[in-house]
């Protein structure tokens, strides 16, 4: 069936997946890319699917709703897959405005756009509200931190993984937010959730682990360590490095959503995670092993790079998922084990240093000016 579909925010990390694996198998829909190119996008990212014939990339902010309903307009838009955001943590502690205006305002537009559009549609008999789905993409962060009641691990109930206490975050865990970025993300989930129940636009939220892979962008931990302990600069733990985060291979991620999208029941929530919780200073050791053996360095060799810097302020100190939901309801599941997405994720890092040469240099992003003026 011949659908357009808006993916927004698709020349970042996640998105950039999530437009490959869309553009790739559904032949007969239509992606329109709708992404502002802050310094998190790059089109680089989608230098392999650019040229497909049933993928549009439109530079344009979310946070314009004229220039949004226009593009619902234009392109008679089905469906949105909602990932623009700002989605640094550290960024929001230093710039918390800039994330209340992206997260919250641009996921408003992006709101009121569909349902303008959507009760033009109606109005006019040419289709039914049922007929749209708006899939907005958040992060467990807004669920809090869970406390580490098992600081040397024990195993799971619910899955053969290593857990550093009980409690999971479950679809029904209250939002309890606590750094800028978190509580903007709780606001644009809340925003989905009202549009749904005031003027019943079908919508669905998923909130989702740390997600790690190719084409993330070298602020956030692995990515930016893996290009420290290639050139031997120092990696700034923060606080004892013991904190805990739940990570998922990024194509997993890309698999859910697409599963979500097509299967998932409209004003439902589906938590997804990696049920694979790692203390940062382990996950580390493994990066710094890994990179040794690949570039043929003793191992451990790297160990000193590490250093203990101060804390992030409010930083979480557990995340972990339970996605059982999303197993049992839509089956879907985890497919890579964290050993085989690390080693993946390493030499991706190690065989693209031209990709992240250009993000040091600053480059990338005259990559969008250089596309369009050699036409
Ligand atoms: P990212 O920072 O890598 O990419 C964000 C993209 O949004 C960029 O391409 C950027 O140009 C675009 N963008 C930002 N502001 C915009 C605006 N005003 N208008 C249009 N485009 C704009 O982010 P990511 O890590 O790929 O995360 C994508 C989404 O997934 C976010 O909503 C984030 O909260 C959520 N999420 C991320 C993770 C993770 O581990 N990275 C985990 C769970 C949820
Ligand atoms: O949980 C999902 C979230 O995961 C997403 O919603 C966010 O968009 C994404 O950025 C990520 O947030 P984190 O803050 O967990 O990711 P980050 O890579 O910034 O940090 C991971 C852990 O590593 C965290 O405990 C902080 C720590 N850290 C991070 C950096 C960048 C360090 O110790 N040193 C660092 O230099």
């Amino acid at each position: 069936m011949k659908r357009n579909i808006i993916i927004t925010g698709g020349a970042g990390f996640i998105g950039n997946h999530v437009v490959r694996l869309f553009t790739n198998k559904y032949s007969d829909y239509h992606i329109i890319n709708v992404d502002k190119l802050t310094y998190a996008g790059n089109l680089a990212n989608l230098k392999d699917v650019e040229n497909n014939p049933n993928y549009t990339f439109v530079k344009a902010d979310i946070c314009d709703l004229d220039t949004i309903l226009g593009i619902f307009r234009k392109y008679d838009v089905d469906g949105v897959i909602h990932l623009a955001a700002e989605s640094h943590v550290d960024r929001s502690i230093k710039d918390p405005f800039t994330f209340a205006q992206t997260n919250v305002i641009g996921t408003l537009s992006m709101l009121q756009a569909a349902k303008t559009y959507w009760m033009e549609q109606v109005a006019e008999g040419k289709k039914q509200m049922s007929d749209f789905r708006f899939y907005h993409i958040s992060t467990d962060e807004v669920y809090g931190a869970l406390e580490m009641t098992n600081p040397e691990g024990i195993k799971s109930d619910i899955s053969d993984h290593t857990v550093y206490g009980k409690e999971l975050f479950r679809e029904d865990t209250k939002y309890q937010p606590h750094s800028p970025y978190s509580a903007s993300k709780a606001s644009s989930d809340h925003f989905v959730r009202a549009f749904h129940d005031t003027y019943g636009l079908p919508t669905i939220v998923t909130n989702c682990s740390n997600n790690y892979g190719p084409y993330q962008f070298p602020e956030k931990l692995i990515p930016l360590f893996i290009n420290n302990i290639r050139h031997r600069k120092p990696l700034p733990v923060y606080g004892n490095g013991e904190n805990v985060r739940d990570w998922l291979y990024v194509e997993d991620h890309a698999r859910a959503i697409d599963t979500i999208f097509h299967n998932g029941k409209t004003n439902e929530t589906y938590n997804i995670g990696g049920f694979n919780e790692w203390k940062n200073i382990y996950l580390i050791k493994v990066l710094i092993k890994t990179v040794d053996r690949i570039l043929n360095r003793p191992e451990g060799a790297d160990s000193d790079l590490i250093t203990f810097v101060t804390d992030r302020a409010g930083h979480d100190m557990r995340y972990a998922i339970d996605s059982t939901k999303l197993k049992r309801e839509l089956g879907w599941e985890p497919s890579l084990q964290f050993e085989e997405g690390i080693e993946k994720t390493v030499r991706w890092y190690l065989n693209n240093q031209e990709w992240m040469d250009t993000i040091t240099s600053g480059d990338y992003q005259k990559y969008y000016e250089d596309m369009y003026s050699n036409r």
